[in-house]
């Protein structure tokens, strides 16, 4: 799972096509794990629960900020920032409908660990229909 603004580049690469791949690499351990799946859309009481329990600075900053899009400096970022400040001074600040989240539902996972003399060892799990995982180590 994870936040963004639904006008991002990343959130118009998702409503194009919905199939991703999550990186997580650790190159000092010479290890990796990536993800692929499908991103679906959290509801938004979901969003809103996790939007609420941001500090109230990154909420602002949420509201302030057009994600992906070039802005000429860092003053005007604050500057909207600030006004943000000022409109939403009084109550709680509201989610707003272009900020959300996505779930990854994954259909694979493989791990990947880096062996001596390019003897890697990769497994990658089969998300089946039943919900269990079929696991198949993969030459390297
Ligand atoms: C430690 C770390 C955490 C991040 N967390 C988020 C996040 O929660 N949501 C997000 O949209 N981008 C996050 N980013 C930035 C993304 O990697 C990415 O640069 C950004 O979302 C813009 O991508 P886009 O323009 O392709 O949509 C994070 C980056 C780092 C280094």
């Amino acid at each position: 799972m994870f936040y963004t603004n639904y006008g991002s580049r990343k959130a118009e690469d998702i409503a194009a096509n919905s199939k991703v791949s999550l990186h997580f690499p650790w190159h000092a351990l010479e290890r990796q794990v990536k993800i692929c799946g499908e991103a679906v859309k959290v509801p938004t009481s979901e969003s809103l629960k996790y939007f609420s329990s941001r500090p109230e600075e990154s909420q602002l900053a949420a509201w302030a900020s057009k994600q992906s899009r070039p802005v000429s400096s860092r003053q005007l970022l604050m500057q909207q920032f600030q006004s943000m400040k000022e409109k939403f001074s009084k109550g709680e600040i509201p989610l707003p409908d272009f900020w959300g989240g996505y779930r990854i539902v994954p259909t694979t996972i493989e791990f990947w660990q880096g062996g001596g003399s390019r003897l890697h060892d990769r497994f990658k799990y089969y998300l089946q229909a039943d919900g269990s995982w079929k696991i198949e180590r993969l030459a390297p």
